[in-house]
């Protein structure tokens, strides 16, 4: 995958050399050159038999059939203090500074039930996890049911992909961080993509600055599978301190127009169009499949995301029939998520 990447950025360095030498601030921001090591992350050996004298010491994960149960488990840093340290220094160092994401390698020899349990105890050993949806999940699953955006569906239960964004879009007050756990990968497609909010807001400078102050106008938002039928009033773009503060996903935004009679006027529009084509940039987009364990961990107010469609096995199943299936069956493309305020 490493020499995958760097074959493709060799290809690329020319059409994006401008971009990146011209960059407000070089060393924060970044396009599809990055180098994937530069975000990569491993616990120490230490951590590592931490956590897995930890996970083993906990009855709920025996015979694991229902994911939420794994909300039951504890998180104390005093349980798991060299985990917990490292957690900590990781994103200081990556998700608060540097490239904004991280990714987490996963902890060797721990079974499925236990490795569920790994990003659920880093979100909250890294600050408060939030409720996802109206049945009040913090441990949230991401997995094709079935649906469509375009039929109202929440975006992390389709198999579409596309559609960049930031995910802090069904909460007025947003969150700091969000963890993107892979439990399996799909059978084809499903890489994730990611884009630098500080190297998207210079592509925007040049190539349309008349969308900038229109997107830092205030738009209408739902609060989309929290409170359905509230909204909220909020700017796509905000400066902060001279640095560009996101909130987009625009299936959103577009029914939560309709939703309220207030159609986007043209000029709108007209700047979503000038940011999709900016975020269709492939010149910009990082791409990375996560393996089965490994986790992300984003910056999602300088951070855009998004994945390349999938296609699961023939035959895959749900996490749950999974788990109580007694013979070996497919799994569907399966992520968890966890909203986290710092
Ligand atoms: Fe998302």
């Amino acid at each position: 995958m490493i020499l995958a990447l760097h074959k493709l950025a060799r290809c690329r360095c020319l059409s994006i050399a401008s971009l990146t030498t011209t960059a407000t601030d070089p060393a924060d921001a970044w396009d599809a050159t990055l180098d994937p090591t530069r975000a990569f992350f491993s616990f120490s050996e230490k951590a590592a038999a931490e956590l897995a004298t930890f996970l083993a010491a906990q009855p709920v994960l025996d015979g694991l059939t229902e994911v939420r149960a794994v909300e039951f488990i504890p998180a104390r840093a005093g349980d798991l203090p060299a985990f917990a340290a490292e957690a900590r220094a990781m994103v200081d160092r990556l998700v608060l500074a540097g490239p904004r994401f991280a990714v987490a390698h996963p902890t060797p020899g721990l079974s499925l039930q236990q490795q569920l349990a790994v990003p659920w105890l880093l979100a909250n050993l890294l600050g408060d996890t939030l409720v996802q949806n109206e049945t009040g999940d913090r441990f949230y699953i991401i997995t094709d049911r079935g649906g469509r955006m375009e039929e109202g569906a929440r975006y992390s239960q389709t198999r579409q992909g596309g559609s960049f964004h930031t995910d802090g879009v069904n909460l007025k007050e947003g969150y700091d961080y969000f963890l993107l756990s892979c439990i399996a990968p799909a059978a084809h497609g499903g890489e994730s993509v990611l884009l630098n909010g500080s190297a998207v807001h210079h592509a925007l400078q040049h190539r349309a600055p008349e969308a900038l102050p229109i997107l830092q106008r205030d738009f209408v938002w739902e609060y989309k599978g929290i409170q359905s039928g509230r909204y909220y009033h909020e700017p796509i773009l905000k400066m902060v301190d001279g640095q560009p503060r996101w909130r987009y996903l625009r299936d959103y935004l577009e029914e939560a127009a309709r939703q309220q009679d207030a159609p986007l006027d043209a000029g709108a529009v007209t700047a979503m169009d000038q940011l999709d084509a900016v975020l269709d940039d492939a010149a910009l987009q990082f791409r990375h499949t996560l393996h089965a364990g490994e986790t992300v961990i984003i910056n999602d107010r300088q951070i855009f995301h998004g994945r390349t469609p999938f296609e699961d096995h023939p035959g895959a199943v749900d996490l749950e029939c999974h788990l109580a299936a007694t013979s070996e069956t497919p799994l569907k493309r399966t992520y968890s998520r966890f909203w986290v305020n710092a």
